[in-house]
């Protein structure tokens, strides 16, 4: 298991380096206890980043990665959802700098008909210049949304030619090896999403 060996490499070495560093120690519960760990979600995909670019979900290998579902023109929860998850993101980073280099912030659209690159990129500005956003073809979307067994639906659309998609709000903790650790509550609060990131990341 050379990728473990070489975690616990670094947590050790973090730790020697800065002792303020109390995460990096066994205060921490071992990854087994996470909510989401041995589940089968997540997996392969291909995106399309806000400047077009492919995206592959390999290309986080490495990272330890925040990922929420959701579309650009969600009047309601989306945004407050990943304006927690993001707060949580800026709580732990401020507290866990080094760690946080390591820990990408990704939003995934499940609306791909409306959320071009340039739609997702205005969305995910509104948050943080760290938070990623995806976007592809349907089919690629269908890939990704499968794989972490995200639930949406497109909902009735008005005469305006608008629509709503009713679809899971879920945050996920995955680990470094793309391993799913555990839920994240973007539904609950910014300092809670914080403090579920203190308890994994690593
Ligand atoms: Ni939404």
């Amino acid at each position: 298991m050379p990728i473990r060996k070489s975690r616990l490499f670094r947590c050790a070495a973090t730790a020697v380096a800065a002792l303020v560093l109390a995460s990096c120690g066994p205060s921490q519960p071992p990854l087994e206890q996470g909510s989401l760990y041995g589940a089968d979600i997540g997996g392969a995909f291909e995106l399309v980043d806000t400047a077009g670019n492919t995206v592959r979900w390999s290309d986080f290998d490495g990272k330890w990665r925040m990922v929420y579902f959701g579309y650009a023109y969600c009047p309601d929860v989306c945004p407050f959802d990943v304006q927690r998850m993001i707060q949580g993101y800026n709580a732990f980073a401020a507290q866990n700098p080094a760690l946080a280099e390591d820990l990408v912030p990704i939003f995934i659209t499940v609306d791909p008909e409306r959320d071009t690159p340039e739609v997702v990129g205005r969305f995910v500005e509104n948050f943080s210049d760290k938070l990623v956003g995806l976007t592809g073809t349907q089919e690629q979307v269908d890939t990704a949304a499968d794989a972490f067994a995200v639930y949406r639906v497109k909902g009735e659309v008005t005469e305006e030619g608008g629509y709503l998609m009713d679809h899971s709000n879920i945050g996920y903790l995955m680990g470094p090896d793309g391993e799913p650790v555990a839920l994240l509550p973007v539904d609950t609060s910014g300092e809670a999403v914080a403090k579920e990131l203190a308890t994994w990341v690593r």
